[in-house]
């Protein structure tokens, strides 16, 4: 293989361009030219390219974003979007994709590879760490940090003013971002996707917390949560809890951008490394992941089929500790 391609793709995430930089830096210690793919798929359809060198990706390890820029493709969905796709990669002569983002992107690579012989290898790029085939993502470290450092700051406002405060986290598909983020927190009541929210039980054990002592109460939910956004269990909430009213924070993209902490740094670092190394070994229709601290080689279909499940027994942590 004498020429690859890189991209990222899906909602960004911090450590997107620690992973650009090691992908960029491996092809070229291997001797092997590397194209960068602007906005995702979008590029393969658009023929934005560019050749990076090892002195293009300089000063960008402690970057947040992506310096390829990232888009969601429509037309990649559709067999003639990947067809194009396909036709700009043989053209520029490029046997092999890295594809950094999450499992959407992965599900596009597959369908690349197996209607055109393209060989992929997916890097799990996403802060909601919700993918199969690997114990954390890049960005998710980042973003847990930033809505902890939220969290504490609001506790302190809270606390102040004896207030009750709805925190919503980015998620909206999994939980599993915000509930890290409230035991890191210290918050009273998680709220996520993956279990349905009762709001008379909620309104109740927040009440038991005041009658125990407590005058303030922060309470996370999900972007994705089945009581809506923070905003709509606020008002379903605040009045009929001691509290009588509520503040509502919204985190939201906050949480996706800044310095990629060096848990991710190094994540997308070792990641970067294998995913060119994998495609150089002939490797196909894999991500690279981290297991138990090594990292592995896994089908890319893993990262759907075997999509992290929500453990109950966070909450039953959180729950314990919320006494
Ligand atoms: P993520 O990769 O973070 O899960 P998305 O689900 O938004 O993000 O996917 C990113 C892009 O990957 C989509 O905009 C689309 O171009 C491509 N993609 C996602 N799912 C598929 C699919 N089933 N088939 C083909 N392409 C897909
Ligand atoms: O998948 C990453 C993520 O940040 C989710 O946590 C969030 O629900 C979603 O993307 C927001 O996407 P958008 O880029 O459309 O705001």
């Amino acid at each position: 293989m004498k020429r690859i391609g890189v991209l990222t793709s899906g909602g960004d995430a911090p450590g997107m361009n620690a992973a650009i930089r090691a992908v960029v830096r491996t092809a070229a210690y291997h001797g092997v030219e590397i194209f960068g793919i602007y906005r995702g798929y979008q590029g393969l359809l658009d023929n934005q390219l560019k050749k990076l060198g090892p002195r293009d990706v300089s000063g960008i390890i402690n970057r947040g974003g992506t310096i390829l820029r990232t888009a969601r493709c429509q037309a990649f969905y559709e067999p003639e979007g990947r067809a194009k796709a396909a036709e700009t990669l043989k053209a520029n002569q490029i046997e092999g994709l890295v594809v950094i983002g999450g499992d959407g992107s992965y599900r596009g690579a597959l369908k690349l590879q197996e209607e055109h012989g393209i060989q992929c290898i997916g890097v799990p790029g996403t802060i909601d760490n919700d993918i199969g085939g690997t114990d954390f993502t890049i960005g998710y470290d980042t973003a847990l940090n930033v809505a902890v450092e939220a969290i504490d700051r609001i506790r302190d406002t809270a606390d102040s003013h004896e207030r009750l405060f709805f925190v919503e986290v980015m998620g909206r598909h999994s939980g599993y971002l915000a509930m890290m983020s409230g035991i890191a927190g210290g918050a009273e009541e998680i709220l996520v996707p993956e279990i349905p929210t009762d709001i008379q039980r909620l309104v109740d054990h927040l009440n038991q917390g005041a009658a125990k002592g407590k005058t303030s109460a922060i309470v996370i939910v999900a972007e994705g949560d089945d009581a809506g956004h923070a905003i709509d269990v606020a008002k379903k909430v605040a009045e009929v809890s001691q509290y009588k009213e509520a503040r509502v924070v919204v985190i939201g993209h906050l949480q996706r951008g800044g310095t990629p902490s060096a848990f991710d740094r190094i994540l997308a670092s070792r990641l970067g490394v294998r995913a060119v190394e994998a495609l150089l070994e002939g490797e196909t229709g894999k991500m690279v992941g981290l297991n138990a601290n090594h990292v592995l080689l896994r089908p890319l279909s893993e990262a759907w089929e075997c999509r992290t499940q929500f453990d109950p027994e966070y909450m039953r942590v959180a729950h314990v500790l919320a006494t």
